[in-house]
């Protein structure tokens, strides 16, 4: 945490020393019942909310004066206020380089975003433009927005399915938290991942939405490393990577009623990725809306990866329009080739309609060194509508589906004839 915050205040020339006495100082002022200003709206009674507006501590609503010091004051207030308190960003445009909400705090803590919030081009000595860290308890609600001006940074990103590469920051990072609750704001041309849950439990995600073009690399809507007790709904996520990604020891984590696309799909994964990942179960996808996306439902590890498990995943009523590799096993996914050993059991893909733009509209290929086990393929029916001709489906016909490696059990009604 320290060393983090150091290369955050190096980055905006403010000293660290300074940083660490003032939580002290507001320390003992709250301790006498004193705050040091920002205190606004509703009376500071014991129990009711007290709001810190960033404007009072020196954020301009002009979209061009940096208000990295103001964020970082106000988020101080805030942390140590002994009753819950709200970080108020305002209506108006508001510019900021690398923020940390660092905890913990003293009580419960809200980020209330009613304005835009612009990051500054370049400077970002961490991967991340907000780190919310350490804290419990946490509270980020909209209707305001996050634009991570990635447009400017984008052609600079040649990461693609490389192994080792600094992917540009992300513009919100939850990292370490327990009880974490994000509603109503958006979040628009992220430089890379727009959201990045980390080592996170019990959270929920509502009604938010997350905007970049369907070109722009590696803008993954949420990514979730570790994350338990999770639960998405009600959200739209159309960017140029996967919609929600649930990557490596992430359980108990649903996803319902999210439209997706453009984008790279609903996946789990990639696993495998890194040596000795945590084992990955109880993954859920309901009611999700897929348009033009590049995969719809898919699940991705590495080649070459070190043994773990991936249990029970569950994709159930879900529509697609034009969507390329609608259901997808790819256990060889990346650029560093042998086989994977991510055990995955235990899959169900269920009542999945609309349109693909793939004549093999299920591909299960597996690990030859450790086969998928139980995988179920129930009421799959899409219609294809690309483009005519060019080689036929796997099964000869024009649409089919294939299997390598996997015990599959395909059931219910399916617009493709069963693989061989
Ligand atoms: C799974 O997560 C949900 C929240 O999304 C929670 O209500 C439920 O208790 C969790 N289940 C278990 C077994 O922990
Ligand atoms: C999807 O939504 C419908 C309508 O609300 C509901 O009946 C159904 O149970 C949902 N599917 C799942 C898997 O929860």
């Amino acid at each position: 945490m320290a060393s983090a915050r150091s290369l955050v205040a190096k980055a905006n020339n403010t000293n660290v020393g300074s940083l660490i006495l003032m939580v002290f100082v507001l320390c003992s002022c709250v301790a006498n019942g004193e705050y040091l200003g920002g205190r606004r709206g509703l009376a500071a009674a014991a129990g009711n909310p007290t709001v810190f507006d960033i404007t009072k501590n020196g954020a301009v609503a002009d979209g061009t004066t940096n208000s990295f010091k103001a964020f970082l004051d106000t988020w101080i207030q805030v942390c140590a206020s002994p009753v819950p308190a709200t970080l108020l960003v305002p209506k108006g445009e508001f510019l900021t380089g690398p923020v940390i909400f660092a905890g913990p705090c003293k009580s419960k803590v809200t980020v209330e975003v009613q304005g835009t919030i612009f990051a500054t081009p370049a400077g970002y000595a961490t991967p991340e433009w907000f780190l919310f860290e350490h804290v419990d308890n946490v509270v980020l609600t909209g209707p305001g927005t996050f634009h991570g001006k990635g447009e400017d940074v984008w052609k600079a990103d040649g990461c693609g399915q490389q192994a080792v590469c600094n992917l540009p920051p992300t513009s919100l990072k939850f990292r370490n938290i327990l009880n974490l609750d994000i509603s109503g704001i958006s979040s628009v041309n992220a430089k890379a991942f727009h959201m990045f849950l980390v080592k996170t439990t019990n959270v929920k995600v509502n009604n938010i939405k997350l905007i970049a073009p369907a070109e722009s690399p590696n803008t993954d809507g949420i990514h979730l490393s570790n994350a338990v007790n999770v639960h998405i709904i009600d959200s739209v996520v159309a960017t140029g990577d996967d919609c929600i990604s649930v990557g490596r020891g992430s359980t108990n984590v649903t996803v319902e009623r999210v439209i997706c696309g453009p984008g790279h799909g609903l996946s789990v994964g990639s696993l495998g990725k890194y040596p000795n990942e945590e084992d990955v179960s109880g993954i859920h996808f309901r009611n999700c809306t897929m348009k033009d996306t590049d995969n719809g439902l898919r699940i991705k590890s590495w080649g070459g990866s070190s043994p773990s498990t991936a249990v029970d995943i569950t994709y159930e009523d879900i529509i697609m329009t034009n969507v390329k590799n609608p259901i997808i096993i790819d256990q060889n996914y990346g650029t560093r080739g042998g086989d994977s050993n991510v055990a995955i059991s235990n899959v169900l893909f269920k009542n999945v309609r609309g349109t693909t733009i793939t004549k093999d509209e299920v591909q299960i290929m597996c690990s030859k060194s450790v086969p998928c086990k139980g995988v179920n393929v129930v009421d799959v029916n899409l219609d294809y509508v690309g483009s005519p001709g060019g080689h036929p489906s796997a099964s000869g016909g024009l649409v089919g589906a294939l299997c390598d490696h996997a015990n599959v059990v395909f059931g219910g009604k399916l617009s493709f004839p069963l693989p061989k």
